[in-house]
């Protein structure tokens, strides 16, 4: 048997019994984290979903959650290295928190946030979004669209609208500081009804492991010319972002603002 088969029938293994331990100790009767709510799902005729079902739920979470947002903090990492002077701003914020900041607190830190959505922005992991199918005659930008017509987003071409992003090949978080963009405007994660079910879930953790990865270690960037390139769905760095940890860090104390 192929190495393909033997991994997937070994994720197989561990999600079923984890759905059979599920079923039998009722535990997600009552629970609210994404696998109790899936359980708990009925469908119209009041069934709920099948082993195989619940099975392929978990694999799609597990699958289309992990590269991703691995993808969009590899290129993070890139940024925060390449540009000297956003890493300077990125810790100065952070260190503003203390020793152990409350996650919430790193979550809310403007110039961390306006990093993460440049760093989706500029080379956006996913460049297109899934395709719709047009349900009935409809007209986009002077295009007549027919019913059964499929359209994709293409969020890489929005990313880079000059009337939108100035210098779009320019790496600014600034940008997102300057003004507000809609949803239509700025779209890492789709938009829509079928936008991103994770988008939350990743920017936090992307915000978190950034900030965390920054304060405590000192890092090197061995190779800056790091180019993206598409790997299946996803368009990310053609050579992984390799990093050389070269210590600890420590964090700087902050001038206290004068009262
Ligand atoms: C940086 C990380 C991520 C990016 C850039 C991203 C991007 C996207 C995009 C562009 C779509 C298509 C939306 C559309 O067609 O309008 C999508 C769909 C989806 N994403 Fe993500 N995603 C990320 C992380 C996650 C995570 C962490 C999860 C789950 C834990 C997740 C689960 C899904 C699912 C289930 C869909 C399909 C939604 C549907 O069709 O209703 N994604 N994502």
């Amino acid at each position: 048997m192929g190495y393909f088969l033997r991994q997937r029938r070994q994720i197989d293994e561990l999600l079923y019994a984890e759905i059979s331990e599920r079923r039998s100790s009722k535990q997600s009767e009552q629970g609210v984290d994404i696998f109790s709510l899936l359980m708990q799902a009925r469908d119209e005729n009041g069934d709920p979903m099948t082993d195989e079902e619940l099975r392929d739920e978990l694999l799609t979470l597990l699958f289309v959650g992990h590269e991703t947002t691995a993808t969009a903090m590899a290129w993070g990492l890139y940024w925060s290295h390449y540009l000297p002077e956003v890493q300077k701003k990125l810790l100065q914020e952070v260190d503003c928190l203390g020793n152990s900041p409350d996650p919430m607190d790193i979550f809310r830190l403007p110039y961390l946030g306006a990093f993460c959505n440049e760093t989706l922005r500029i080379h956006p992991v996913a460049m297109l979004t899934f395709s719709r199918v047009v349900q009935e005659p409809v007209e986009i930008l002077e295009q007549s669209l027919e019913p059964g017509t499929r359209v994709g987003g293409c969020i890489y071409l929005l990313h880079h609208r000059e009337d939108l992003y100035p210098n779009s090949n320019q790496f600014r978080p600034e940008r997102f500081l300057e003004r507000q963009y809609s949803q239509y405007e700025f779209m890492p994660f789709g938009a829509g009804a079928r936008r991103c079910i994770g988008d939350a879930l990743a920017m936090f953790e992307m915000k978190l492991v950034m900030a965390t990865i920054l304060s405590r270690y000192e890092m090197k960037l061995p190779a800056a010319n790091e180019k993206p390139q598409r790997r299946g769905i996803t368009l990310a760095p053609a050579n992984g972002v390799k990093m050389i940890i070269t210590g600890q860090r420590v964090r700087q104390e902050q001038p206290i603002a004068a009262m």
